[in-house]
């Protein structure tokens, strides 16, 4: 693994680079007042709405909302993984990524070196394979068989798929020229030696499907028998590689295939993969015949909003759904989607795509059992709830489950479900409504015309006032949002955070502040209020505007606090101290 990309290098990076520059050398810009101008590479238009701005280092679609700095940049357009968006960057500013407990510059140079070699090595057995499938004695048989199966020359061509010749050694023959080359291809795999040292090829007589990385570079093979021999399927074991827990069958081709991809569906095999895609569904992915691990879900959520499980419809299906769902919990969160869907006994999404086509196929996809039923699904049929004993052992179960969700609205309705399945005292339902009465009540209408007009709430103006001109938290050392420390004002929590990193770093920029927040569940929010514009004139000068926000945040702290005793009064679960806290407010106020 390679380590940690220090915090520091990222905003010096961003520092040194202009996004103007950076844009221009991918998409041409056009001056446009004070911005620069194209017609949007995220989505389709005839008229440019795409706007790159020099000043706050930040470029938005009017269009399609697409935004954000010059690392989300290279991540959207060059379709790159984080860390590998900043080895972009690096190298388009001529400078090395260093590396926090990192081994030795010289090591991790040849390293990389030996890396490219491997995956240089990769390519060309790829398409030996590919070339053997055009070539070999056996080629006839190998087409034929692909046929049978069903599938197109185009989607042969599409995904690589080869022919491993049934000679012991025509690969090795053919890349084994030195002993370092012979000793590469036995750690890549793809030669075997025996104990009395003899080499051959590791493939032999097989369809071979290349597995390529997110970044399509080919890391192994999985080879099928054309007929019954076994094993089926022989796949290429770990390397250094191909890690299987990191990799899915299909992802670069589904990333490559869609600009942006709505779903992602996994599935279990190969095949099922490219039978999928032959009928148009060009958005399913396999895990290489390990279960599907924490990290595949990562991956495919940072991919797509919507992940589909597929899954045989017996036992060992469930077992093996229950287990993608565990290990998904952990990176649910609004906006995502996870969704099961069982297959009818005997099929496999490559023989179902073919009985119904793409349309009927997407259409049971869209049915596919949603999360929430298919958890509770599983736990009902292993707890009696009719019973106080198994109500406790039901939640005993889930609770740890749910634990692992981060929080969200989604969490929120799973364990609301299981306080119906479980009937929780009646002390929730109160803790429920009281909570309900404080969402509802509403801020104080602003006076500021100019302020309302913008929906912009305290929290809002003073995070876009700080991510505009950092300097300000140090300006004004005695507005602070620490003073209101763990109040229950929503986004006072980033707020806090961005006044500290504006504090701790006065030297910060916009695109400093927002990096920090990369991944964050509000980075979207974020970058959406770097593209509101500023209700600011020489009337409202940004310092004023800064100072009035915060007497604003203070006072809706107070009126929130307010309403929220009041309908704690009404509800009649006031306490005495409470009470004289809402006299003195009332008072104030
Ligand atoms: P299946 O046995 O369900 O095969 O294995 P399949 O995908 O339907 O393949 P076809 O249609 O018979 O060609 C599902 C997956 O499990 C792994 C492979 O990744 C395969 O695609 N597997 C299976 C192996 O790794 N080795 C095996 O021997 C069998
Ligand atoms: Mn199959």
């Amino acid at each position: 693994m390679a380590g940690l990309i220090p915090r520091d290098f990222i905003d010096d990076l961003l520092a040194r680079t202009d996004i103007v520059e950076l844009i221009d050398s991918r998409v041409r810009l056009k001056k446009a007042g004070r911005n620069y101008q194209a017609c949007c590479p995220f989505h389709n238009e005839k008229s440019p709405s795409f706007t790159v701005s020099q000043d706050k280092q930040f470029y938005h679609c009017f269009g399609c909302g697409a935004h954000g700095n010059a690392i989300s940049f290279l991540m959207e357009y060059d379709r790159l993984e984080f860390p590998d968006a900043i080895e972009e960057l690096a190298r388009y500013q001529g400078v090395e990524v260093p590396r926090e407990q990192g081994k030795s510059p010289q090591q991790s140079k040849e390293k990389r070196q030996q890396q490219e070699n491997d995956y240089e090595l990769m390519e060309k057995v790829t398409r030996f394979f590919v070339h053997q499938l055009k070539n070999h004695a056996n080629a006839p048989q190998a087409i034929d068989y692909l046929k049978g199966r069903g599938l197109s020359g185009d989607i042969v061509k599409q995904f690589n798929i080869g022919y491993a010749p049934s000679d012991w050694d025509s690969a090795l023959k053919t890349f084994g020229r030195t002993p370092a080359l012979q000793q590469q291809l036995l750690d890549l795999k793809v030669v075997s030696e025996n104990d009395q040292r003899r080499r051959f090829d590791f493939f032999r007589d097989r369809i071979m499907f290349p597995i390529r990385d997110r970044r399509g570079r080919v890391v192994g093979f999985g080879g099928r028998v054309m007929g019954d021999g076994s094993p089926k399927y022989l796949n290429s074991p770990e390397t250094r590689i191909f890690h299987k827990g990191h990799e899915l069958y299909g992802f670069y081709q589904a990333r490559q295939a869609n600009r942006k991809l709505e779903r992602l569906m996994i599935v279990e095999g190969y095949m099922d993969v490219v039978a999928l895609a032959q009928y148009g569904i060009d958005y399913a992915v396999a895990s290489l015949g390990t279960a599907t691990t924490a990290e595949h879900i990562q991956m495919l959520f940072r991919a797509a909003p919507q992940l589909i499980c597929c899954y045989d419809g017996d036992r060992a299906g469930r077992d093996a759904a229950w287990r993608a769902l565990e290990n998904a919990l952990p990176y649910i969160k609004d906006g995502v989607e996870m969704k099961f869907l069982f297959l009818p006994d005997g099929e496999d999404p490559d023989t179902l795509v073919r009985k119904l086509g793409k349309e009927a196929f997407e259409a049971k996809l869209d049915e596919a059992v949603p999360l929430s039923r298919f958890f509770f699904d599983s736990l009902m049929s292993r707890h009696h709830t009719k019973s106080n004993e198994g109500k406790a052992a039901l939640k005993a179960e889930a609770m740890p489950l749910l634990n692992q969700i981060p929080e969200s609205t989604q969490k929120k309705m799973l364990e609301e479900q299981l306080n119906e399945y479980t009937l929780e005292d009646k002390n929730l339902r109160l803790k429920r409504e009281i909570e309900e009465a404080y969402q509802r009540h509403k801020p104080r209408q602003v006076d500021n015309q100019l302020l309302s007009r913008h929906s912009w709430t305290p929290v809002r103006l003073l995070l876009r006032l700080l991510l505009e001109k950092p300097a300000l938290a140090a300006a004004f050392p005695d507005y602070s949002p620490a003073i209101l420390a763990d109040a229950q004002i929503s986004g006072l929590d980033v707020l806090q955070q961005v006044h500290g990193y504006c504090l701790a770093n006065p030297h910060y920029n916009t695109p400093h502040l927002l990096e920090r927040f990369r991944g964050h569940k509000i980075q979207d929010s974020l970058s959406k209020l770097m593209s509101m514009d500023l209700p600011v004139d020489d009337n409202n000068p940004i310092e004023s505007l800064y100072r009035d926000g915060f007497d604003r945040l203070i006072n809706f702290y107070l009126q929130s606090r307010c309403d929220e005793l009041l309908a704690k009064a009404r509800l009649g679960t006031i306490s005495m101290q409470e009470k004289q806290e809402l006299n003195s407010l009332m008072r104030d106020l």
